[in-house]
């Protein structure tokens, strides 16, 4: 498996349309690629014999990350490429001294919960009907890296 920072501009379309099949929100194309050029944000992907098979998303604020998206194509899972994906993250965060790592998921995201809490993250709250479509809390999860 590759792990790569590098996103040729056919493979938005790709991380799009995982981000759509898995409903990770509202994010297209072009807010990847926005993304993308954006230095506060960085994405990476992770290859199979050249085919993206999934990537994660986070974004710097200060001296805290969020974890925006991470994602791993259904038939990929459970082989460990989320846990290196994330791994990228928080070496990323550690490197670049931040102090935590923040994301939020969907109560019922029961394989995703269990899959950060795995990585180290705890339940830090809710945030009441903070989804759509379905309307649904979200659990606030965190990682904390240095005080
Ligand atoms: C959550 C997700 C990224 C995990 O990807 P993955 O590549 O399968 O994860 P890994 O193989 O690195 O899993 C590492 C560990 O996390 C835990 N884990 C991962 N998925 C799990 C699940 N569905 N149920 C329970 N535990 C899970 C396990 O402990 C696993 O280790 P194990 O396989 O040795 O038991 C993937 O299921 C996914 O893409 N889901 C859809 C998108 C999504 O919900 N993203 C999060 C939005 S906030």
């Amino acid at each position: 498996m590759i792990i790569s920072s590098e996103i040729g501009e056919s493979e938005f379309e790709i991380i799009a349309g995982l981000s759509k099949s898995n409903e990770l929100g509202s994010w297209n194309k072009t807010d990847y690629q926005k993304a993308y050029v954006d230095s506060d944000y960085v994405t990476v992907t992770a290859k199979d014999s050249d085919c993206i098979i999934g990537f994660i998303i986070f974004r710097v604020v200060q001296d805290e990350v969020e974890l925006l998206n991470i994602c791993v194509e259904n038939i990929h899972r459970r082989k460990g490429t989320a846990s290196i994906l994330i791994n990228y993250c928080i070496d990323f965060s550690l490197r670049q001294k931040k102090k935590k790592i923040w994301l939020e998921v969907r109560e019922s995201n029961f394989g995703a919960i269990k899959f950060y809490q795995k990585s180290g993250f705890y339940n830090y709250g809710t945030r009441k009907k903070y989804y759509s479509n379905p309307v649904e809390n979200a659990l606030i999860m965190v990682k904390t890296l240095s005080d």
